[in-house]
């Protein structure tokens, strides 16, 4: 399989990054201005979100977001902190694009409004809201502009099949197929 190909790539091969330098397959060096995309800007392996995240993968890696998580509670109290804010909400989500997505629907929740004013040649990612405010004709698809759902039938309709799909799945892997009963 390819990749996608998203953006034309420089023929850089990045393998090793400390603190504001990177370091290529080569050995050459360079002095990184990139900022981690404008979201991770705190240098690359710093000790202490090296030893952060050694610790939390080594311990959990995922788990749902319907039980109680003490690092989300204290990064929203840090965060809030931080930006003087400490009575707003705190929304996590996975990627900018959701980030921009939610902010979108919850100024619509807000509102009441559907139109929206956005810049010529930004960019804003690539779910269904942010494409819609992006005059970017390569990233909208037909289904962009609006589109109709059928709501079909109930979800058990689909048990048999999914079931049907997990074994056949399990058998490619060689892996026994664990039931659990609820
Ligand atoms: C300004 C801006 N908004 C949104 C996005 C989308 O972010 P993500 O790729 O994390 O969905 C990007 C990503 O490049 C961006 O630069």
């Amino acid at each position: 399989m390819n990749l996608f190909d998203v953006y034309p790539l420089f023929d850089i091969e990045i393998a090793k990054g400390i603190g504001c330098r990177t370091y290529d397959k080569q050995g050459i060096e360079y002095l990184d201005l990139y900022g981690g995309h404008a979201v991770i800007s705190i240098g690359h392996s710093h000790p202490y979100y090296v030893q952060k995240l050694t610790h939390q993968l080594e311990n959990l890696v995922f788990y749902s977001n319907s039980v109680v998580n003490k690092l989300q509670v204290e990064l929203a109290d840090k965060l809030g902190k931080a930006s003087g804010y400490e009575d707003y909400s705190l929304f996590l989500a996975n990627s900018g694009a959701e980030a921009n997505e939610n902010a979108l629907k919850l100024a619509s929740f807000h509102n009441g409004r559907r139109k929206v004013i956005a810049f010529n040649k930004s960019f804003h990612g690539r779910t269904s809201a942010a494409v819609r405010v992006t005059n970017n004709p390569k990233i909208v698809a037909p289904i962009n502009e609006g589109f109709d759902v059928e709501f079909y039938g109930k979800i058990t309709m689909f048990v048999p099949l999914l079931l049907k799909e997990f074994r056949a799945l399990a058998e490619y892997e060689s892996q026994q197929l664990i039931f659990f009963r609820l």
